[in-house]
C-alpha cells in the first residue's frame, strides 16, 4: 500500500520503518529540512534500538520529503505524527496538527485526490479526528474519511513494540476505511480492535493513565512500606504474581517521566474537567509522582542535615534506562532543586549526558565516568534505572566518597548487599 508519515519525529519515523519492512511504499514528510536532509543521507536524528538497521534494510520502500503536495501525489493513507505538547494548563496544543490537517486539505484539491484516509498516530484529546474532519472539510468538498490509530511504542523498545504489538486500535466512523487501515498490519501478528473514532483516542489516554496510575500506587505502597518495615520489592512480587493485577510497571522509584505518561496524565485530566467531569484519581496520581522526587530529596536531607556545600553524584539522567531523552526526567528536576539547596551536583549517565547539558546550568560538572563524580561525594543518588549501575565497582567508589550514602531512587542495588559494604544505603519503600 502506499502510505505517508507526516512528521519524522520518534513516532513517525518508527511507524514509517516498521511499515516499509511490512512491505509498504511509505513517504516520510517533515517541516524540518536540516532533519530530512540528514535522513536522506541515513543520518537518524534519535537514538532507538533497531531503528537505523530497519530504515537502512527498506530504503528502496522509504522516501523523505519537506512536501506535502508530493506525500499526496505519492500516498493515499496519511499518518499524522507530529509532536502534540502541553500547554500551560495540561492541555495538548495541537497546533501542529491543525497545521497538517489544512496543509493535507489544499493539496487533496488542488491535486483533486480521491478515496483519502488521514489517520492519527500522535496521542491526540478525544474529538480531534472529529476536528481534522471540519479543517480538511473547509477546502476540500470531496468524501474522505478520518481514522485514529494511537501509537502504543515505548522508547528503547518502539521497533518491537511496533512489529509485535499487544493489540492495534483502529477507530473510525468509516468501517471501510478502519478496514482498510487494518489491512495494513495484515502481517502483524497481534489483535485488531476496531471502534469508533472517539473510542480509540480515548483507549490512548486511558492506557497511558492506567499504567502511570499502577506507578503512582506502588509508589503509595512503598512509602507506607517505608513506615512499617516492609518490602515494596516483594510486595510488588507478591501482588503481581497475580494475573489480574500483572507484574509491570509496579516498579516503585522517583516517579514516572518522559514526553508521554506525564504529559498524557494531564491532559485526559483537564479534558475530563473541560467535558464536566472531575477525574479526582488522575488528580492524585499527577500529585503522587510529584511527591516522589520530594522524598528523595527529604531521604538526603535527614542524612545530610544541611544540603548547602554538599557534593552529590547523580547518576542516571535519563526518564528511563536505554534512552538518551531527558523530557520531564525526575533526575533533572531532582537536580534543579538540589542545586537550588545550595548542593554540588556532579552527574553521569551512559547515553544522555549531551541531551542533559542542554537543561542543566553550568554549575553541573558532567563526569565521563561514574567513578569521576564520586570523589569526595557525601551522597550518591541512583535517578535512572540503568542496569549496568548495578556492575559498578561500588568499594572503589565507596573508598572515593566522603561519605558513603546512597539514595537510591530506583532499587537498582540490593540492600543487603550495600550494607554489607558499609554504604548507608536508602531506597523507595525497602522497610
Ligand atoms: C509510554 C508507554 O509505556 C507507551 O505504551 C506509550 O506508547 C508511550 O508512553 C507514548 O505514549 O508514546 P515511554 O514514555 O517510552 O512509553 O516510557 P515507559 O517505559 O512507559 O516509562 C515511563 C516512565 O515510567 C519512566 O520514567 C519510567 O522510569 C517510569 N516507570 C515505569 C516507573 O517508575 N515504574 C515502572 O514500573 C515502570
Amino acid at each position: 500500500m502506499k502510505l505517508s508519515i507526516i512528521g519524522a519525529g520518534y513516532v513517525g519515523l518508527v511507524t514509517g520503518a516498521s511499515f516499509a519492512e511490512l512491505g509498504h511504499d511509505v513517504t516520510i514528510m517533515d517541516i524540518d529540512d536540516e532533519k530530512i536532509r540528514k535522513l536522506e543521507k541515513g543520518i537518524i536524528p534519535i537514538h532507538e534500538p533497531g531503528l537505523d538497521r530497519l530504515i537502512d534494510k527498506n530504503s528502496d520502500r522509504i522516501s523523505f520529503t519537506t512536501n506535502m503536495e508530493q506525500v499526496v501525489r505519492e500516498a493515499d493513507i496519511h499518518f499524522i505524527c507530529v509532536w502534540t505538547p502541553p500547554l500551560e494548563d495540561g492541555s495538548a496544543d495541537l497546533t501542529a496538527v491543525r497545521s497538517v490537517a489544512r496543509e493535507l486539505g489544499k493539496n487533496f484539491k488542488k491535486l483533486k485526490a480521491k478515496n483519502q484516509i488521514v489517520v492519527t498516530k500522535s496521542t491526540v484529546p478525544v474529538g480531534t479526528g472529529k476536528k481534522i474532519r471540519a479543517l480538511i472539510r473547509q477546502t476540500y468538498k470531496n468524501e474522505f474519511s478520518v481514522v485514529s490509530n494511537p501509537e502504543f511504542l515505548r522508547e528503547s523498545q518502539a521497533v518491537a513494540d511496533m512489529m509485535r504489538p499487544d493489540r492495534i486500535i483502529i477507530g473510525s466512523n468509516d468501517n471501510i476505511a478502519a478496514q482498510k487501515v487494518a489491512e495494513i498490519y495484515k502481517d502483524v501478528k497481534a489483535p485488531i480492535i476496531i471502534t469508533d473514532l472517539a473510542t480509540a483516542e480515548m483507549i490512548k489516554y486511558a492506557a497511558n493513565a492506567f499504567l502511570a496510575t499502577k506507578i503512582s500506587f506502588i509508589n503509595e505502597v512503598a512509602n507506607v512500606c517505608d513506615l512499617v518495615g516492609a518490602d515494596v520489592e516483594q510486595v510488588a512480587e507478591g501482588i503481581g504474581s497475580d494475573k489480574r493485577i500483572g507484574k509491570s510497571f509496579l516498579k516503585a522509584g522517583m516517579g514516572y517521566g518522559g514526553s508521554c505518561f506525564p504529559k498524557d496524565v494531564r491532559a485526559l485530566h483537564q479534558f475530563s474537567n473541560d467535558s464536566g467531569y472531575d477525574f479526582k484519581l488522575l488528580k492524585s496520581v499527577i500529585e503522587v509522582n510529584e511527591q516522589q522526587r520530594n522524598l528523595i530529596i527529604d531521604k538526603l536531607n535527614k542524612h545530610l542535615k544541611i544540603m548547602n556545600g554538599k557534593n552529590i553524584l547523580v547518576l542516571g539522567l535519563a526518564f528511563k534506562a536505554y534512552t538518551d531523552d531527558v523530557r520531564e526526567s525526575v533526575a533533572i528536576d531532582v537536580i534543579n532543586r538540589l542545586q537550588k539547596e545550595g548542593a554540588n551536583i556532579s552527574a553521569y549517565d551512559p547515553l544522555a549526558l549531551i541531551n542533559a547539558q542542554k537543561h542543566l546550568g553550568e554549575d553541573v560538572i558532567f563526569v565521563g565516568k561514574a567513578y569521576d563524580g564520586a570523589q569526595g561525594a557525601d551522597a550518591i543518588v541512583i535517578a535512572t534505572e540503568w542496569p549496568n549501575f548495578k556492575d559498578l565497582d561500588w568499594p572503589s567508589i565507596k573508598d572515593l566518597m566522603r561519605k558513603p550514602l546512597i539514595i537510591d531512587g530506583r532499587n537498582l542495588l540490593d540492600p543487603n548487599e550495600m550494607r554489607r559494604m558499609k554504604f548507608t544505603y536508602e531506597g523507595v519503600g525497602r522497610g
